[in-house]
């Protein structure tokens, strides 16, 4: 069984007690922290922007993975790199000029990933799929933590993973959106590589052990 990347996502956390939060996730054994940005546009929900991400940055000693929910996420994406960001993704569905924008994050020397909608076919990825480091597949409409799992995820992993072979790629495919321990190993066996968990770890009694075992699968 592979072990996958864990990237536990901060907009579950207690914004309140973010630095405790933090120093939680850096002696876990998660991989990443996720960084979920909403702008109350892309989606119906604000969450933080790039002066959060900064504070963040201070006190991690894991790669901060940010997943932009922004329109337009060309304007900003050079001020999540300086706010600390070693991975950007960014919606297909915010983009018109997709390409240019994955070669303007890679442009500022961090990993480049693009995030699609439930709706969004992985097809739809073909022609970028040798550009980017990383497929994020939304397993919920994006906006909210702590939603339902989408059932059709699996056979959306499926499918790009088939995509990923075609192409002869080693993009990361991550999952995003009501990950928990009772979808995670079938997560991992259909293809992904990284799973975001926000509410499943930071509601648990006990998230680091929680973030243990999403890690070893148990
Ligand atoms: C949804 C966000 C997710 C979400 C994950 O818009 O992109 O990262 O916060 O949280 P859970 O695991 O609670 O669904
Ligand atoms: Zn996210």
């Amino acid at each position: 069984m592979k072990t996958p990347i864990i990237s536990p996502s901060v907009l579950a956390a207690d914004f309140a007690n973010l630095q405790r939060d933090i120093e939680m996730l850096n002696s876990s054994d998660a991989d990443w922290i996720h960084i979920d940005v909403m702008d109350g546009i892309f989606v119906p929900n604000i969450s933080f922007g790039q002066p959060v991400c900064a504070a963040i940055a201070k006190h991690a000693k894991k790669p901060l993975d940010v997943h932009l929910m922004i329109e337009r996420p060309e304007r900003y994406v050079e001020q999540f790199k300086q706010a600390g960001a070693s991975l950007i993704s960014v919606h297909y569905e915010a983009c018109v000029h997709l390409h240019r924008n994955i070669e303007q994050i890679k442009g500022l020397g961090i990993k480049a990933g693009v995030a699609i909608n439930p709706h969004t076919p992985v097809d739809l990825l073909a022609e970028i799929i040798a550009d980017i480091d990383l497929v994020c597949v939304m397993s919920v409409n994006p906006g909210f933590g702590g939603q339902k799992f989408i059932e059709n995820t699996y056979t959306k992993v499926q499918k790009l993973a088939e995509l990923r072979n075609r192409f002869n790629s080693s993009v990361l495919i991550e999952i995003d959106g009501g990950v928990n321990s009772t979808n995670a190993k079938k997560l991992i066996d259909v293809g992904a590589d990284v799973l975001v968990a926000g509410n499943f770890v930071f509601t648990a009694a006990n998230p680091l052990a929680t973030i243990k075992d999403l890690k070893t699968q148990l």
